[in-house]
């Protein structure tokens, strides 16, 4: 007994010390202080010295604490408690119950430490309904604690910062018949709901939230939205994504309407596709389809489901031409193509440079790492369109030539390569062509032509005779 009086002594102490600002009060306390709150055990008796107890027949409040008298043996006598400003981390449901057998109303205000409980409810709580509120720093209620209450009727949750919720809270006690939700902080973002989305309309669990249809969202993506609504879209985003791949919500945009639309970005990579999926959900906007055995991009451009697609990642695939873009309407719509890692040996140059000049969206393309074919016959094209749009094209030192044995070439950087070096060098290995040998043949019939009149030129000048040609002119 000595030890423990000590202990709370030194509690009382250490609470005078906080409680009283002095000039000394600065971050670095306050810090302390959370940290010492922290560390506190969590039996209820932290603060009987600074709580403040007041009953009403069987109504008990007690504010900043609970004090002594009533945390010893049972309270049989009181059915509702209210908690208001609880100065600690922790709250000891079990020992509370332990103390007060017969409640039937618990209620927790304006706890703005409180971030977890100790132990649980059992199974011999007569508690019919709990009411938390002005919890500010409690994120979420684990299930685990209310789980076995098995007279629970009603929670009042509202106005509190929680953000998360798993299933187990909603379907674990056997008697909740209504439970109050609003003025939380939800985050529809990070996948915590999902499970609540799936529900059904009329299911057990949705028709337990009194104030469903009231929820907003709170954080990052849907911040302000209203959660039913997005609960709607990630139920249609999960039901309408193609196996094996994986949808999620990148983005939300509202209408003038106030609509909500989703953007959502379908990953397919590494799936072993030889093909894309046939469907993909309603707005979709990028779709990843890198690390796949695709080879053509014609079933692409040919599904109508693609075409409010913006960005197509199809990096490191077998496709080996692309030249079915041209003139097709997404290309010049689309936002972002990625084809690095692919056969590609040559694009249709014209149709890139048509698309590029008329696509105001279009922000990348990623051409590196195919097996680009270096010849004076594209190569002078494709440069010049690497450079006329190197704003768009994100990866020039990757566009290089195919590895091959000429040194001059092999994977030589595209847009800085000296022309002369594919241009001169081939052309003395190509065959030659029609127009080339008549090129030849008028080349030397001018100098033919030419060195005989500098002869008969000279041949005038030294000797004075007229050439013959003038003789049988008349
Ligand atoms: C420290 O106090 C200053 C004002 O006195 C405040 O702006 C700042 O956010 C505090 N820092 C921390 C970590 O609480
Ligand atoms: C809290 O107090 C301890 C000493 O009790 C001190 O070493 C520590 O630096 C303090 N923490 C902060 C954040 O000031
Ligand atoms: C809880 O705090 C809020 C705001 O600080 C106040 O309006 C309300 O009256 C408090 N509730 C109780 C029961 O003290
Ligand atoms: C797409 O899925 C693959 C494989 O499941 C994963 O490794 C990759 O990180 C995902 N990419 C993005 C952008 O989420
Ligand atoms: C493509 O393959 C290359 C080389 O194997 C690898 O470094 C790169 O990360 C891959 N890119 C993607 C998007 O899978």
């Amino acid at each position: 007994m000595q030890g423990s009086q000590v202990w709370q002594f030194s509690i009382v102490l250490s609470l005078a010390v906080l409680v009283t600002p002095g000039p000394h009060y600065d971050n670095r306390t306050r810090t302390n202080e959370t940290a010492i709150l922290l560390s506190r055990p969590c039996t209820l008796m932290e603060f009987v010295h600074t709580a403040q107890c007041f009953q009403t027949q069987f109504r008990l409040l007690c504010k900043g604490g609970i004090t002594g008298e009533w945390i010893k043996g049972f309270q049989e006598h009181i059915t509702e408690l209210s908690v208001l400003e609880w100065p600690g981390a922790c709250f000891n449901v079990a020992r509370l119950q332990e103390h007060f057998p017969e409640l039937r109303h618990l209620a927790l205000v304006n706890c703005s430490h409180l971030t977890y409980f100790k132990g649980h409810f059992g199974p011999t709580s007569r508690i019919e309904k709990l009411s938390f509120h002005g919890l500010t720093s409690l994120w979420e209620l684990p299930g685990e604690v209310i789980a076995q209450m098995p007279k629970l009727r009603e929670m009042d949750l509202r106005h509190n910062v929680l953000r998360h919720m798993k299933a187990k809270l909603l379907r674990s006690p056997p008697r909740l018949q209504k439970v109050y939700l609003g003025g939380n902080k939800w985050d529809c973002s990070d996948g915590g709901l999902d499970w609540l989305a799936m529900e059904r309309d009329d299911g057990t669990v949705k028709r337990l939230i009194a104030d469903y249809r009231d929820l907003m969202c709170h954080q990052q993506l849907y911040r302000g939205k209203p959660l039913h609504r997005v609960m709607d879209i990630i139920r249609s985003v999960r039901q309408t994504c193609p196996p094996p791949c994986a949808c999620a919500m990148t983005h939300v945009v509202s209408d003038r309407a106030g609509n909500i639309i989703p953007l959502i970005t379908v990953n397919c990579s590494s799936q072993g596709l030889e093909a894309p999926p046939a469907s993909l959900p309603p707005s979709t906007t990028t779709l990843r389809l890198e690390a796949n055995k695709i080879n053509t991009i014609r079933t692409i451009l040919q599904n109508h489901q693609y075409k409010k697609l913006a960005d197509l990642y199809l990096d490191n695939n077998s496709i080996p031409s692309v030249k079915e873009l041209e003139g097709s309407e997404w290309f010049s719509t689309f936002r972002v193509l990625s084809l690095r890692g692919n056969l590609l040996r040559q694009i249709p140059v014209y149709a890139f440079d048509k698309a590029f000049q008329s696509n105001n969206n279009i922000m990348q393309v990623h051409l590196g790492h195919n097996p680009w074919r270096c010849d004076c016959h594209f190569i002078p094209r494709f440069q010049a369109l690497l450079l006329k749009y190197k704003r768009v094209i994100h990866d020039l030192k990757d566009i290089r030539c195919s590895k091959s044995d000429d040194k001059e070439t092999s994977l030589v950087q595209i847009s800085t390569m000296s022309l002369g070096s594919v241009c001169t060098s081939t052309k003395v290995r190509v065959p030659l062509s029609t127009i080339n040998v008549v090129n030849l043949v008028l080349c030397a019939l001018i100098l033919l032509v030419l060195g005989r009149f500098l002869y008969d030129w000279h041949l005038f000048k030294t000797t004075g005779k007229l050439p013959w040609i003038s003789s049988i002119l008349p």
